[in-house]
C-alpha cells in the first residue's frame, strides 16, 4: 500500500467543518472521517443507559467498548445500529461537549482515529486533529466563522430537520459550547502553529471549497506528496 495522505480540518462549532470536509473528501476519492459524531455517538449510548456526563469511569469504558463505523454519506452506525439522526439531538450536543472533556474518553477515540488514518488517506475534522490526533498531517486547515454566522447556519440546518429553534438560544448554546471546548484541560480547539486559517464568514460553500482545495494543492500533488 502506497503513503496515505491525511488532511486536518478543525474549528469551532458550525464553521462548516462537515459539509467542506465531505466535499473535500468526494474530489479527491479521500474518506471523511467526522470525529465529532464519534463523541456524539458515546454521548448517546450513555444517555440512553442512564450514565451521567460527568461518570469518568464508565464513560471511558463505553468509548473502549463502542464499535462505531462511520459510513457512506456521513452515516453514523454506533455497535450496529445507525444513529445518524439520534446523535444530532441538541442535548446530544451538549452531551458530546461534556463527555469530550474527559481524558479517558479523548484516549479512547484518538486511538481508533488514528487507526483509521493509518489504513487510508482521510480528510478528518474535528477539534485537535492538527494538533493532537495527526500532528504530522499533511495538510492542516483551522475553519472559522463569527458566532453569529455559525449560529445562522445551525439555525439553518436545525430548520431543515424539522427542528425550529431560536436565533439567540442557539448562539447562546453555541458559545457556551466553544468555550468549553476551548478552556478543557485535555486537548482543547486551538489552532496548530502550521494550521492554515480560513475565515468562512460571509462566503458561500463552493467559495469556501475553492479556497480549501486551493490549500490542498499547495501542499500535495493530485493527492499524492509534493516532490518539489
Ligand atoms: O463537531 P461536533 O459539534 O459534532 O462535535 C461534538 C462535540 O465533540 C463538540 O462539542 C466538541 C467535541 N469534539 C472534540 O472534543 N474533539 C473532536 N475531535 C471532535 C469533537
Amino acid at each position: 500500500m502506497g503513503k496515505t495522505i491525511t488532511i486536518a480540518i478543525d474549528g469551532p462549532a458550525g464553521a462548516g467543518k462537515s459539509t467542506l470536509a465531505r466535499r473535500l473528501a468526494e474530489r479527491l476519492g479521500y474518506l471523511y472521517i467526522d470525529t465529532g459524531a464519534m463523541y456524539r455517538a458515546v454521548a448517546l449510548w450513555a444517555k440512553r443507559l442512564g450514565i451521567g456526563w460527568d461518570d469518568a469511569a464508565r464513560l471511558e469504558q463505553l468509548a473502549r467498548e463502542s464499535r462505531i463505523e462511520l459510513g457512506a454519506g456521513g452515516r453514523v452506525v454506533l455497535n450496529g445500529e445507525d444513529v445518524s439522526e439520534a446523535i444530532r439531538e441538541p442535548d446530544i450536543s451538549e452531551g458530546a461537549s461534556r463527555v469530550s472533556a474527559i481524558p479517558g474518553v479523548r484516549r479512547a477515540l484518538v486511538e481508533k482515529q488514528q487507526q483509521m488514518g493509518r489504513e487510508a488517506s482521510v480528510v478528518m475534522e474535528g477539534r485537535d486533529i492538527g494538533t493532537v490526533v495527526f500532528p504530522q498531517a499533511e495538510v492542516k486547515i483551522y475553519l472559522d466563522a463569527t458566532p453569529e454566522e455559525r449560529a445562522r447556519r445551525r439555525l439553518k440546518d436545525l430548520a431543515a430537520r424539522g427542528l425550529p429553534a431560536e436565533f439567540a438560544q442557539v448562539l447562546e448554546e453555541m458559545k457556551r459550547r466553544d468555550e468549553r471546548d476551548s478552556t478543557r484541560a485535555d486537548s482543547p480547539l486551538r489552532q496548530a502553529p502550521d494550521a492554515v486559517y480560513v475565515d468562512s464568514t460571509g462566503m458561500t460553500e463552493d467559495e469556501v471549497e475553492q479556497a480549501l482545495l486551493k490549500i490542498v494543492r499547495e501542499r500535495t500533488s493530485n493527492g499524492k506528496e509534493v516532490t518539489n
